[in-house]
């Protein structure tokens, strides 16, 4: 083959590391059997009303490109399930539209805002696609440790990571419930919240809220209730509905922001699959309670992994929505986070994944996500015990 130069691509691109989660599953797959306690999509099949909307999709022909922000009827059930849910109003005609996943959503609406030397906060640990979209925009991420409150953004913090700057940020992008923790935000954190980036009127706030139906001893509240005129709201069917391989992602913000993304999501895509669209209608509108028999048991596989670890005497934040608890390493340990996961799933076939895959404030950290069987997680809870009382005693 011949060699093609560094120098042909795009040094942003050319610069991107692949995610540090994939690098991790693949250095481990070498100790297969593994039980996989890694994955940021749910076990579950999607809920076969769904499967057969899609199937009648099919026979029926809606095969063809759908408006570009999507069927009218979806746009319409995606305006009244978040009005339903979280007391949202957006108006279906002018302010929602289809996206490929919440991938593309966060993609449309970087890409569209974004100008070279543009700054992003971002709340750290993160959900690395987040790093990746920034860079790839030639805008510089900056990010603020959330560790020390216990991993989530505050008013002060917001202040004094701008404050630091020689420009107001273009944008920050918030996520709760969160990837990697596990934590979520109450009323009075978003209306807190609301208040400060109300001072920034110059910074937009994508606010992917993609976990919003798991949420698990509180109801869930959107940016968009309280920050309406400054938010883009990101959500999609992939975590509410198991249905992360369909790719329906969905965007609320208001008519002076989607007359513009709107370009750029027809210029990425045209439109999302007309056939995942259909489904996506009977998901929104005859399953929008679809989440809860799912919640239940991840809320039950969150007890087991949390209950596991006070037993260990490990550190974590209490995790209250997604599928993810995110634990420091015992203490005292000269191990890094890699290390910590890499031996573990050495020895005792469990991977797990290191903290630093989601930004450096991750180090001595760990996740773990529950979206795995009962049966899984406490045969990977009692390895995981071993391991810890192993590296205790050395
Ligand atoms: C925080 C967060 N946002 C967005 C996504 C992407 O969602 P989608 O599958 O809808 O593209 C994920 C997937 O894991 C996620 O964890």
């Amino acid at each position: 083959m011949t060699h093609i130069p560094t120098y042909i691509f795009n040094h942003e691109i050319r610069a991107l590391n692949i995610s540090k989660i994939r690098q991790f599953d693949d250095h481990v797959s070498a100790f297969e059997p593994l039980i996989r306690l890694t994955l940021g999509q749910p076990d579950f099949p999607t809920p076969q009303h769904v499967k057969d909307a899609a199937k009648e999709a099919i026979d029926s022909d809606f095969s063809f490109y759908t408006s570009t922000a999507g069927d009218i009827k979806l746009r319409e059930a995606a305006s009244k399930f978040v009005e339903i849910k979280y007391n949202l109003k957006y108006d279906p005609q002018t302010e929602v539209i289809a996206t490929v996943g919440a991938t593309e959503a966060l993609a449309t609406s970087l890409f569209t805002i974004l100008n070279p030397g543009d700054y992003v906060l971002i709340p750290s640990p993160f959900f690395s696609l987040y790093d990746s979209l920034v860079r790839m925009s030639q805008a510089t991420p900056i990010y603020i440790d959330t560790s020390e409150t216990d991993f989530l953004i505050t008013s002060d913090t917001i202040d004094k990571a701008i404050q630091n700057l020689d420009k107001i940020p273009k944008a920050i992008i918030l996520n709760y419930p969160n990837n990697p923790t596990g934590v979520t935000w109450t009323k009075d954190d978003v209306i807190s919240l609301a208040q400060t980036l109300s001072t920034y009127p110059d910074m937009l706030v994508i606010s992917d809220e993609i976990y919003s139906e798991l949420v698990y001893d509180q109801i869930h509240v959107s940016l968009g209730e309280y920050l309406r005129s400054q938010t883009i709201v990101i959500n999609g069917l992939s975590k509410s509905h198991a249905m992360t391989g369909w790719r329906l992602g969905l965007i609320f913000a208001p008519e002076s922001l989607t007359t513009e993304l709107l370009k750029t999501h027809q210029a990425l895509v045209t439109s999302a699959s007309s056939i995942t669209q259909y489904a996506g209608i009977e998901a929104l509108t005859h399953g929008i309670n679809d989440a809860l028999p799912m919640k239940q048991a991840y809320k039950k596989r969150r007890n087991t992994v949390t209950q596991a670890l006070r037993e260990l005497n490990l550190t974590f934040t209490e995790p209250k929505g997604a599928f993810y608890v995110f634990a420091s390493l015992p203490k005292d340990l000269p191990m890094t986070s890699y290390d910590f996961c890499y031996e573990f799933a050495k020895h005792f076939k469990v991977a797990m994944i290191p903290g630093d895959a989601f930004g450096d404030a991750g180090e001595g950290y760990f996740r773990i996500s529950y979206a795995s069987s009962l049966k899984d997680i406490e045969i990977a809870m009692d390895r995981l015990a071993q391991y810890v009382t192993d590296l205790r005693e050395q």
